[in-house]
């Protein structure tokens, strides 16, 4: 038997980028005019994360002690990019509850949903979880890219970066999970079984938060919605089974998805001595010396 815990592993950096987002005064959390059901959806994402990021974080900490030097090391870049994703995505969770406060009750939901999976299903499935929940992350960091200008037109700039960066650092960290998953269990099985339940409790809660907003806007009843959710539901998942399936099969490495070229390229912006990335400013994105209207707007999330 070959020792799993030698399995050769994605060895790209994992940098750790401190960022703080800070959102104006009056910040409106239909934070997309011209498609507040997209702004929704996103809301309910980042709802996600303090309960879903931890669980990938305690999922991959459990086999620390058993990975060699090199991929233990990564996971713990891995783990130190993921904090801080939830860390910020906190923040912009407090005002989505100020404005929307029955979205506390999705959230209680969200708690009790993974603490039952850790409690109850097995280590290494919740581990192929956590790999396959990346994947999934993955995908919609692509499909995302795809659709940049359509959803994202005319947005507000601090939560459109704030999405930006965390999606483009997803893409960055896609293997991270895999690997442990692959060097302590790696059964093909299991991971497509836990990406399937991951997959089924990211859509439903994405669509219960967003129910829960429209509902109080007024909005749920009004035929452009359904249109447009259908709409993007249909177009994300012909873009996100097709990825699924391909990282089920034997022998691929998530390391072979192509990545997306603009938000990885968006992402090497980021300067680690200020702490600053060029600000999303609409559909395009501000990159130094390529901005349309001449120089980037310099711009600091601090
Ligand atoms: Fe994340
Ligand atoms: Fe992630």
């Amino acid at each position: 038997m070959p020792d799993r815990r030698a399995t050769k592993h994605s060895t790209h950096p994992l940098p750790r980028r401190r960022v703080a987002f800070e959102y104006p005064d009056n910040w409106n959390p239909a934070w997309i005019p011209a498609k507040p059901e997209f702004a929704y959806a996103a809301n309910s994402v980042s709802l996600m994360m303090p309960y879903a990021e931890p669980h990938f974080i305690r999922a991959v900490r459990h086999y620390l002690p058993e990975l060699e030097p090199d991929l233990r090391q990564r996971t713990k870049d891995y783990i130190r990019q993921e904090s801080q994703h939830h860390a910020e995505h906190k923040r912009l969770n407090e005002l989505i509850a100020q404005a929307y406060p029955k979205v506390s009750k999705v959230e209680r939901r969200m708690d009790r949903v993974f603490d039952w999976l850790w409690r109850r299903w097995s280590r290494p499935f919740n581990l192929a979880y956590a790999a396959g929940g990346e994947i999934i992350s993955f995908g919609i960091a692509r499909w995302t890219e795809k659709h940049l200008g359509d959803l994202f037109d005319g947005a507000e700039p601090v939560a459109t970066t704030l999405f930006a960066w965390h999606l483009a650092e997803e893409c960055e960290h896609r293997s991270a999970a895999f690997d442990v998953y692959e060097a302590v269990d790696g059964s093909r099985l299991r991971y497509a079984w836990a990406m399937l339940v991951g997959l089924l409790t990211l859509g439903s809660f994405t669509w219960l938060g967003t129910f829960t907003m429209l509902k109080q806007d007024g909005r749920f009843w009004r035929p452009v919605t359904w249109f447009r959710m259908f709409r993007w539901s249909l177009s994300l998942a012909f873009d996100l089974l097709p990825t699924m399936l391909v990282s089920a099969l034997p022998g691929h490495h998530p390391s072979g998805f192509t990545e997306p070229i603009f938000l990885s390229t968006w992402l090497k912006q980021f300067d680690p001595k200020t702490g600053t990335m060029p600000m999303w400013q609409g559909p395009a994105l501000s990159l130094p010396g390529g901005h349309p209207g001449g120089p980037p707007p310099a711009a600091d999330p601090r």
